[in-house]
């Protein structure tokens, strides 16, 4: 027998053997973009830290969500900055609050076409920019998941298809899940940030969101990247109190976090590719470091390899118009 025997580099040799053989796909369909809006904004402001991302006023927004659609992306999910923050965060449940406004503007526009998700924290809304409410201090859970019941029930109130809380609560998902469904809401599903990191990845975000803590961190509720077995505890959780679609985020430094949630549970698993990600990439490129376009589509696919059957990305129009265009 020739040697070698195994030739995998046979199935390599042209662009035809290389599609027939290949095992992750990437689609349009496989994107949601996470989008801003500001607000009180006169018109959109761009992001200094996340280029060619902006702080939307509702109107740009609206116009973004038709090319997202236009591109194949099927849902967004929406960031608010209130016009005022206190102490409670009460901007979030305000009926007329800035992201039930957008909600109801988009889905008169879209309609159907996009599935409209809308983060549930209080860290944009609160002033001193923590996840909950504070007493003495600290972080407090249990009247936290009052402010999120409220928050939850206004934006299905306003059209939202999903509810991601993000703000790492224990017990986050069920209160939310038992608000929506006495309400009448059965039909609003969860997506569940279940292992969010304590990351530094998220700093272009606080500028996007204008949600960075006045004192202290959020090491107190987000996970310690450290941890992985924890990772897939919190995961358990957020499955066994309701969560319909499960999320790990940051994206690229949690892949083996990513591989084994999915593989835990078969649940659906979202990825959340985060700012910080999305600017590393952006100012190697801008430096002429790196093909952006080549290593967009790299990083996402290699999310989608390691068991993402969503990705929440910044990139997503990009990507999906470049994909739609083959
Ligand atoms: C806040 C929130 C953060 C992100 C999403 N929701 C950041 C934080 O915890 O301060 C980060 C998203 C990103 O970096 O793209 N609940
Ligand atoms: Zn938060």
């Amino acid at each position: 027998m020739a040697f070698p025997e195994q030739r995998l580099r046979r199935l390599r040799r042209t662009e035809r053997l290389r599609d027939m053989v290949r095992e992750t796909s990437l689609a349009p369909a496989d994107l949601i973009a996470p989008l801003f809006v500001k607000e009180g904004a006169g018109r959109p402001l761009p992001i200094a830290a996340m280029p060619g991302q902006m702080q939307h006023t509702a109107s740009s927004l609206v116009e973004e969500c038709g090319a997202l659609a236009e591109a194949g992306v099927p849902g967004v999910m929406l960031f608010g900055i209130p016009a005022r923050k206190d102490d409670a965060g009460s901007a979030a449940w305000d009926p007329e609050g800035i992201v039930q406004h957008t909600l109801r503007r988009v889905r008169a526009e879209a309609g159907e076409r996009l599935v409209l998700i809308a983060d549930l924290c209080l860290c944009e809304y609160t002033s001193h920019g923590h996840c909950g409410i504070v007493k003495e201090g600290a972080v407090d859970n249990d009247a936290t998941l009052g402010a999120y019941a409220r928050i939850a029930l206004s934006y299905a109130e306003a059209g939202a298809d999903l509810i991601a809380p993000s703000g790492m609560m224990d017990g986050q998902v069920r209160m939310i899940r038992r608000t929506l469904d006495a309400a009448g809401h059965a039909g609003v599903g969860i997506l569940a940030y279940a292992a969010k990191y304590a990351s530094v990845f998220f700093e272009p975000f606080r500028h996007a969101a204008e949600n960075a803590p006045r004192f202290g961190d959020r090491r107190g509720y987000q996970l310690d990247p450290a941890n992985g077995a924890e990772a897939v505890r919190e995961a358990r959780l957020d499955i066994e109190e309701g969560a319909d679609i499960v999320m790990v985020k940051p994206a690229l430094p949690y892949l083996d976090v990513l591989a084994r949630v999915k593989a835990a549970y078969g649940m659906p698993t979202a990825a959340y590719h985060v700012s910080g990600e999305y600017a590393m990439l952006k100012a190697a490129a801008a430096n002429g470091w790196l093909n952006e376009t080549a290593a967009m589509l790299e990083v996402l696919t290699a999310i989608r390899r390691a068991g993402a059957d969503l990705i929440l990305t910044y990139f997503a129009r990009a990507a999906a118009e470049r994909l739609r265009g083959g």
